[in-house]
């Protein structure tokens, strides 16, 4: 059996269980774990001499009709599946650890975070940088792993930490799908039984548009209105699909070859985000 991770809830309990380890690896999250977010500890695992998990659900990053109160809570099953994949140390500070003031010093990612998510979530990616820079300052890691399944805040937390030169190795984590293709996330537990096998429509468009990109459509405007069409058709409601940059996702010129097809929708009260990167 497994040994267990050591559970630190305060800032003071981690630094002294952290002090003269070697190389740290850090995986934020907010809990309710499931396969994506295990692989992303075996990354941390095999690059660092003590892994760190944290589990913290953020109430920064959340809007007022968000899910924050319903967001699952789980953390006896999570260090479970922690101590799984071999992580050292969980930091599960409560709100008053964390926040023990109102938050008013904010870290803002600038017009990276008011795009795609940021346009349709306001101020979500202010909460994440906010919070994961906070996280950096406690845990002090060397290398934190963040997943593509959140492309955008990974390219949000990378440009932070270039910016803000924080000494820190970002490395990026393959998406975990389901094996008819739907990409892992906590919020997939909010899905009907019939939402659940509707939902790998989602990527299945992504990959259509992947395909007709590789038959060489130059027009993008027509291949995300067709996405966006195809999933309305499905019983989604889209807020949108959109082939980017990789790099900064803005809109590609002509000649640029890695990109990135984002796309967001609503199936029933659930909200999916996914994205499929792509050469062309
Ligand atoms: O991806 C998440 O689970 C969260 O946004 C993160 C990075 C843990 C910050 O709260």
């Amino acid at each position: 059996m497994r040994e267990q991770p050591q559970l630190c809830e305060t800032v003071s309990a981690l630094r002294k269980a952290l002090a003269g380890r070697g190389r740290i690896g850090f995986v934020p999250t907010m809990g309710n774990l499931h396969e994506g977010h295990l692989q992303l500890m075996r990354t941390a695992r095999a690059q660092t001499d003590v892994v760190v998990a944290s589990v913290f659900v953020n109430r920064l990053q959340f809007a007022p009709h968000e899910d924050f109160d319903s967001y699952p809570r789980t953390l006896a099953r999570d260090c479970e599946l922690l101590a799984s994949v071999g992580v050292d140390l969980v930091f599960c500070p409560s709100e008053r650890e964390l926040y023990p003031e109102p938050q008013t010093c904010l870290v803002d990612p600038g017009p990276l975070g008011t795009i795609h998510e940021g346009e349709f979530r306001p101020g979500f990616f202010r909460g994440v940088a906010t919070v994961v820079s906070k996280l950096f300052h406690i845990v002090g890691p060397d290398l934190a792993v963040f997943g593509k399944k959140d492309y955008q805040q990974l390219q949000v937390i990378r440009h932070m930490v270039r910016q803000l030169r924080m000494p820190i190795e970002i490395v990026a984590g393959e998406t975990a799908r389901a094996q008819d293709g739907l990409a892992l996330s906590s919020r997939n537990g909010y899905l009907s039984a019939q939402e659940r096998l509707s939902a790998p429509r989602l990527y299945q468009c992504l990959q259509a548009v992947a395909q007709r990109l590789a038959d060489g459509q130059k027009d993008l405007s027509i291949l995300e209105q067709a996405a966006q069409s195809e999933l309305h058709a499905h019983g989604f409601r889209p807020d949108y699909v959109r082939i980017r940059r990789q790099q900064d996702l803005q809109v590609p010129t002509d000649t640029c070859q890695e990109l990135v097809i984002l796309a967001a929708a609503h199936l029933g009260r659930t909200r999916l985000i996914d994205n499929l990167e792509v050469t062309r």
